[in-house]
């Protein structure tokens, strides 16, 4: 096997990811659309966890960042200022013989001659440049005037509504805004699962400030952003930092540092954190003709601010949890007997579902009263699952594979027909050591909310 990639582990996530619900292929029953995925109901639960912990760490526990949720149809001329309709390409190349499209750095070199990475073939057309961006065109009219872009990035909206959102949230620099939405890019060749899709979500923030501190805040914001996948459970281990050399960095960035993970497909970018100096800010000046000065209260001094942006995507994130959790060992089965386990030991801050809920018995009509009881404790504080059907170590199994870090048992003790102390106790286990403890279910609420938070 190659130390860098697991293409078996691969399939094995993507499978697990079909047969338990976290991703579907998207339209699946009509052949499928390339690049684009369908969340399940586990999956969503996930997508959400990512989200709103991102959205606590960086908007709500901070003084310093406000949020928005700016359109996905943007307007032309923001993303003519911005160089994406001018700029905003891959090189691609066509094969004349079995006319895949491929990304100019697909195309495989031998001995001086380019091949197809597809056929072999060597009869490839010269390197174009291909437009990332979905155009489209709004309203009854078909000519110029009706183009609109679906965004490929949701920085833009929130430079061109910086003046705004200065105004009414009175932020001093540095400050920041925040956005979580969907991005559309028409990538020539989606791949890797989800890593690589036309349609995905980003959770980006522009950081504005003066310039002399950007560069020290592009070191301030990777080590916070290190955190918060650490925080998420992924080990420091296997995240990497790239400083993006200057050839390789945006013309009008100071300093680039992409944030990598190793997936079982290779080492590759989750995030980029990018300090794009005034550049965003000076195009949309330019192009719109409206003031974006910050104007500084105590020198009297009007300038546009510079930004540093850390820009991550959700899917990979979701993607990146998903392969970090994978796991086999060892548990016993029924009878005793040591059998392979699968379990996604998510953070329990990430897991879809938070505890399952077993009566012991499910044609115990005092055990079901009982267990009913509990879910309906635990409901308003998280995401539960009851489970009644098929014994008991088949469910733990079946949380097991699917991340579930809790598990409380509802048994003979807690009705208190064998010792009366144990009435109204329930087992507590969890899913990683499978160590179980007996908690009063009164507690069951306060214990579980402290170790999901
Ligand atoms: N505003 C800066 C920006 O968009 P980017 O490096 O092009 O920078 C930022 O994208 C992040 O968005 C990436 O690090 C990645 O996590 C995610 N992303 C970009 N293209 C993607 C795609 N085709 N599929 C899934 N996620 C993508």
């Amino acid at each position: 096997m190659d130390s860098k990639t697991d293409a078996q582990r691969m399939e094995k996530i993507v499978s697990l990811c079909k047969r338990r619900g976290f991703i579907f292929q998207s339209s699946e029953i009509y052949g499928g659309l390339s690049g684009c995925w369908d969340y399940g109901p586990l999956g969503v639960e996930l997508k959400r966890n990512v989200k709103n912990y991102w959205w606590r760490v960086i908007v709500h526990e901070r003084d310093d960042v406000v949020g928005m949720d700016g359109a996905i149809l943007t307007h032309p001329e923001v993303l003519k200022a911005s160089g994406h309709v001018e700029g905003f390409s891959d090189p691609m190349v066509d094969c004349r013989t079995c006319k895949a499209r491929l990304r100019a750095d697909q195309v495989i070199e031998k001995k001086g001659v380019r091949q197809c990475p597809n056929c072999g073939g060597s009869d490839l057309t010269e390197a174009r440049p291909f437009n990332l961006m979905f155009q489209t065109q709004m309203g009854a009219a078909a000519d110029e005037s009706s183009i609109a872009y679906l965004r490929p990035e949701t920085a833009q909206s929130i430079f061109v509504q910086f003046k705004n959102i200065l105004e009414v949230s009175r932020k001093k620099l540095p400050f920041g805004i925040a956005q979580i939405g969907k991005a559309f890019r028409n990538e020539i060749n989606p791949r890797n699962f989800t890593f690589r899709s036309r349609e995905f979500e980003q959770m980006e923030l522009e950081y504005f400030c003066r310039a002399e501190e950007g560069m020290t805040l592009l070191d301030y914001w990777l080590e916070e952003r290190l955190k918060f996948y650490e925080n998420i459970g992924i080990s420091r281990d296997r995240l990497h930092v790239k400083t993006v050399p200057d050839e390789e960095r945006a013309f009008y960035s100071k300093g680039t540092y992409d944030i990598e993970f190793d997936f079982p497909f290779g080492r590759q970018e989750l995030e980029g954190v990018a300090y794009r100096t005034d550049y965003d800010l000076l195009q949309h000046q330019k192009a719109s003709g409206k003031s974006l000065e910050y104007f500084d209260e105590e020198t009297k001094q009007r300038f546009v601010p510079h930004v540093v942006e850390p820009s991550a995507g959700v899917d990979r994130t979701v993607l990146a949890l998903i392969c970090e959790a994978y796991s086999t060992d060892e548990a016993p089965d029924e009878k005793g007997k040591m059998e392979t386990r699968l379990v996604l030991r998510f953070h329990p801050r990430m897991a879809p579902i938070k505890c399952g809920i077993f009566p012991l018995l499910k044609n115990n009509d005092q055990l079901v009263a009982k267990a009913k009881e509990i879910v309906g404790l635990l409901r308003a504080h998280m995401n539960i699952f009851y489970d009644e059907s098929g014994a008991i170590g088949r469910r733990y199994r079946r949380q097991d594979e699917v991340g579930t870090p809790f598990g409380v048992t509802i048994d003979f003790e807690t009705l208190g027909e064998r010792d009366a102390a144990l009435r109204d106790t329930v087992t507590l286990r969890e899913r990683d050591s499978m160590n179980q403890e007996r908690v009063a279910i009164k507690d069951l609420a306060g214990i579980l909310s402290a170790r999901i938070s």
